[in-house]
């Protein structure tokens, strides 16, 4: 496969696939290749998920992984980015069914290795429930490598413009960008909750390895806003392009007004 790898002024690591396919491949071979090198040397490899239309290529290489070339998930440890608040488990615009009906229902993973936020606990525990996926996480030694999409106005898992980077898991208030853009999955807006559970910026960036990948012409402003333009709170995703664990995964309509 070809590629560019490129450091930009400001270092930032930018890495520009010409197409979705090869940038998605890209992303799911990175993670099929730390899961192998765990299970060399008998350990897990904690993985931070995310969900949306970007990663869905990504998880497809990786069941065809396991499917055609016996890659084993068995070491496997998830944790996902982020969960809509109230939501039942089973609704089918749930991240909890997202997850299952892309990736974990077509692979090895232990049950118990699974962990998204409950979009359904009680609103009196969400606070606890959000201190415990902090201690879940650091309990298996952090997240290995962290895969992000990055929304339109900047979001990265649902940490919306104003989120700063010593942020944890928590309840947040969805931002109208985002709202909008589920509205095509509810059927209509006022189904959109108007609250997430999600990991935070200081859960994010504390993943030993983080792949922010964004594809198509859709993301290509912000894109360019989260590698060129201010470092600000206001676009959550530019707040992480000077750590030199970061990789922006980027096909070429996603990257168009970067170079
Ligand atoms: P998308 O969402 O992958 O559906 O574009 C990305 C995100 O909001 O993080």
């Amino acid at each position: 496969m070809s590629h560019n790898f490129q450091r930009s002024p400001g270092v930032v690591n930018l890495r520009l696939w010409e197409n979705a396919e090869r940038a998605s491949n890209y992303v799911a071979h990175q993670i099929a290749e730390l899961i192998i090198a765990q299970q060399k040397i008998g350990e897990s490899a904690v993985l931070g998920l995310a969900t949306g239309n970007t990663p869905k290529a990504v998880y497809q290489e990786l069941v065809r992984l396991h499917r055609h070339d016996g890659l084993s998930f068995a070491n496997v440890v998830s944790f996902n980015l982020d969960e809509y608040y109230p939501i039942l488990p089973g609704d089918k615009n749930s991240y909890n069914y997202f997850m299952h009906e892309h990736l974990f229902k077509h692979i090895d993973i232990a049950p118990e290795n699974i962990h998204i936020p409950q979009g359904n606990c009680a609103t009196d525990a969400v606070s606890e429930l959000c201190s415990d996926y902090e201690a879940k996480i650091a309990g298996v030694g952090g997240l290995d490598l962290q895969l992000l999409g990055i929304g339109r106005n900047g979001h990265v898992g649902f940490n919306e413009p104003g989120s700063t980077l010593d942020s944890t898991t928590r309840l947040v208030e969805l931002h109208p960008v985002t709202r909008n853009d589920a509205q095509a999955d509810f059927g209509s807006l006022d189904r959109v909750p108007v609250q997430a559970i999600s990991m935070g910026m200081a859960t994010i960036i504390q993943a030993k390895r983080i792949l922010l990948l964004a594809l198509g012409e859709r993301k290509s402003e912000i894109i360019n806003k989260a590698i060129n333009g201010a470092i600000t709170p206001e676009v959550p995703g530019s707040m992480l392009r000077h750590l030199p664990h970061v990789e922006y995964v980027v096909d070429r309509e996603a990257g168009a007004g970067v170079l």
